[in-house]
């Protein structure tokens, strides 16, 4: 470990003789409480070995891992680590069509490392029910129950009863949130495929896996007073008036949405297992809020409030433990979507903490370290434009160029010679314009301005004399 990770993570080593690791378990079960997601897409990564003692280092003894790589399942092995592994969303077809398959894919997968390797849940797929997926990704729907139902048997004949099998999802499952009382599955799923699911996860008592993200919905009207209420600071509650229940902070509004959803479709008694939450440490201009500060004081209260004993549960559901894994172990470079889709991490890629956490939750406020206040909490207000990053590479921001300038209407007309934007004629220049030209035209679709890490965003004008840049208001 370098020494700046060895200084933040100096308060968990002390205890160790006296904390056993074991100590956030859940009454009944052995699953951890707190865990974290390994997610790789990045190429500036420690190596699985490295990851697996930095993960150890952090006391963390659960990790959630997106598909089976064969060695980080190797390098578990005997580490005393409890390891969720994935099934990627394109074997699912394939699984639930092809007996062979599914039997080879559970050989290969979870049986090959089993028991030494702690496997205890597999997740098929990853937010497979998001309504934003894909036509091919929604023919995998009708699929996705009845692959459960074939890993779940082939654990059977083979002896298996303590890997659990669930599916994690998105908020977007839900059609509204708030209040919680009123929530209810998104109506293209709740009679088909939902019933099914809940059916699934009750029948073999596993767990709904819920990806619950306070920061999205605060970021997409962010205030002051309820920014405290997303990072469990709120001074004031909030009365459900259909439930009479009182909440204090977003995440168990969130959580007892779905809570409330699954009871409307007869399923009362489900265990929740948060697969995925976090808050990013940085971000882009329209991405208010992503900030070490915030990031920080999110994730050591939801530790806190997770491995709390005895255990606080939620509002509709006091007193049980609600696992979860934060996302994430590193920020990973090679994400897209917007900034802060690359920095949710804890750990920056040497290994070294973003934020000091303790993962136990034994730590008060008062023993961390100060830190810099967050100062990117109000949305930004004003035009903003989409240009090329210092320093790109370019032969990739020429094919971003082009690939730009062919979609939409009209993109790239006034780069054509002669044309107001033609001069100066330069690639940084054209690429600039033409990645503006395009945010302005798609932004409203979801288009971000990345151009796989090319394109930055600025307040600045880049336009000159004539040549006004196209650009978006926020
Ligand atoms: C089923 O899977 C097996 C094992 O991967 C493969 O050999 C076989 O061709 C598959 N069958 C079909 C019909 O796709
Ligand atoms: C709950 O949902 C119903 C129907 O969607 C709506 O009419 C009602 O206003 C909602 N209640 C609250 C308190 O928002
Ligand atoms: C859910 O599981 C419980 C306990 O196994 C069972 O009693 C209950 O009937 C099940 N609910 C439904 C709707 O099947
Ligand atoms: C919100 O908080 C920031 C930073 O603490 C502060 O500068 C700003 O004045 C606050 N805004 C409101 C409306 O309270
Ligand atoms: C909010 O709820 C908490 C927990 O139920 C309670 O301790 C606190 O007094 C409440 N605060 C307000 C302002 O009502
Ligand atoms: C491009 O033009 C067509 C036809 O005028 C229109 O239907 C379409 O919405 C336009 N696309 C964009 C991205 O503006």
């Amino acid at each position: 470990m370098g020494s700046a990770a060895a200084a933040a993570f100096r308060f968990l080593l002390l205890p160790l003789v006296i904390i056993s690791p074991y100590v956030s378990m859940i009454t009944g079960t052995d699953i951890p409480a707190i865990g974290i997601n390994y997610g790789q897409l990045g190429d500036d990564l420690p190596s699985p070995y490295r990851s697996i003692e930095l993960i150890k280092s952090m006391q963390v003894t659960s990790v959630k891992l997106y598909d089976p790589n064969p060695e980080i399942m190797r390098l578990l092995a005997g580490s005393k680590i409890y390891v969720t592994v994935m099934v990627p969303n394109q074997e699912i077809i394939n699984i639930d069509t092809n007996h062979s398959l599914a039997v080879k894919w559970v050989q290969d997968n979870v049986l090959a490392y089993y028991p030494a390797t702690m496997i205890r849940f597999i997740m098929v797929g990853n937010e497979i029910l998001s309504h934003h997926r894909s036509a091919e990704d929604m023919q995998i729907w009708n699929h996705l129950v009845p692959a459960m139902y074939k890993i779940k048997n082939i654990l059977k004949a083979n002896n298996i009863q303590n890997i659990k099998v669930g599916t994690p999802l998105a908020m977007d499952v839900l059609q509204t949130t708030s209040p919680p009382s009123n929530a209810t599955f998104r109506s293209d799923i709740a009679l088909t495929v939902m019933p099914q699911l809940l059916k699934f996860l009750n029948g073999t008592k596993s767990y709904f896996f819920i990806d619950a993200y306070p920061y999205f919905p605060w970021s997409a009207n962010p205030t002051n007073a309820s920014l405290d209420y997303a990072l469990f600071k709120s001074q004031t509650n909030y009365t459900d008036p259909g439930s009479g229940l009182v909440y204090t902070n977003l995440l168990d509004e969130m959580l007892d949405s779905v809570l409330f959803a699954m009871t409307k479709l007869g399923y009362p008694d489900i265990r929740l297992f948060i697969s995925e939450t976090g808050w990013p440490h940085e971000g882009d201009l329209d991405e208010p809020g992503a900030n070490i500060y915030n990031a920080a004081i999110y994730n050591r209260n939801l530790v806190r409030k997770i491995t709390a004993k005895p255990p606080i549960g939620t509002p509709a559901r006091p007193g049980v433990v609600i696992p979860t894994f934060i996302f994430s172990l590193y920020d990973e470079n090679q994400k897209d979507g917007p900034g802060t889709e690359r920095h949710w991490g804890l750990l920056h890629s040497d290994g070294s903490p973003i934020f000091d956490i303790d993962m136990t939750g034994s730590r008060a406020d008062s023993e961390y370290e100060a830190l810099p206040e967050g100062h990117n909490n109000q949305a930004y207000k004003g035009k903003i434009w989409c240009v090329a990053a210092r320093g790109a590479d370019m032969t990739r921001l020429g094919r971003e160029l082009r690939y730009a300038c062919n979609q939409g209407n009209r993109t790239c007309e006034a780069l054509d010679p002669g044309k107001e934007c033609y001069e100066p004629v330069s690639l940084i220049w054209h690429a600039s314009y033409a990645f503006s030209s395009y945010w302005k035209q798609f932004k409203s679709q979801g288009a971000t301005c990345y151009f796989h890490g090319l394109a930055v965003q600025t307040t600045r004008d880049p336009g000159h004399g004539s040549c006004q840049f196209p650009s978006v208001t926020l």
